[in-house]
């Protein structure tokens, strides 16, 4: 009989109900926080230390370092192969179980690049964050994981 009418469906301005916005900001938030679950489960769980690093105070504080701030490029064991380092730009993280060290093995230089960084790498400096300690034994543990000796120089106080 009659034309269609529009509908007031139709008239209705496109806002976004506060209900159903909440709802979607509560399932952003779940998404977000299911994101950090799935990266905890996927991210591989360190070991527990081997007893030659257990009972050697300062390589055990290395090791909680090296693992919560190196390895996610570093990896575990140091080899160069954590999670993100084939997605970084500039030069490869390198494998520091290699039998040479690109900056040098004193202790001296292992912790100058620890503290202040390769410039124009991903390596960055640490010395705002790390302490003098905190950089002396996470640089122990790098030669713990090179298989080579810990020099007294690294466990003065
Ligand atoms: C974002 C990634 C990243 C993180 C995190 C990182 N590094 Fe590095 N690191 C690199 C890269 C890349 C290089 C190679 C730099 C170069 O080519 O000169 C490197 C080089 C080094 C070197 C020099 C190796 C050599 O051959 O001389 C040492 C030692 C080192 N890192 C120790 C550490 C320690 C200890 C930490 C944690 C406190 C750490 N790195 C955290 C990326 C990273």
């Amino acid at each position: 009989m009659s034309a269609e009418e529009p509908t007031s469906q139709d008239s209705l301005p496109a806002a976004i109900d506060p209900a159903a916005s909440r709802l979607i900001f509560l399932a952003m938030l779940g998404l977000v926080a299911g994101g950090l679950v799935a990266f905890r489960m996927l991210s591989r769980p360190a070991p527990p230390p081997p007893p030659e690093v257990a009972r050697d105070a300062l390589l055990s504080r290395g090791r909680e370092i090296f693992l919560a701030r190196c390895a996610t490029c570093h990896g575990n064991e140091g080899r160069g192969d954590g999670p993100i380092a084939r997605n970084l730009l500039g030069p490869p993280v390198g494998n520091l179980t290699d039998d040479q060290w690109k900056h040098g093995d004193r202790p001296d230089q292992v912790i100058a690049v620890i503290a202040q960084g390769v410039p124009n790498t991903r390596m960055e400096g640490w010395s705002r964050v790390l302490d003098p300690p905190e950089l002396r034994a996470v640089a122990a543990y790098v030669y713990y994981l090179a298989r080579r000796p810990v020099s007294e120089e690294l466990r003065k106080p």
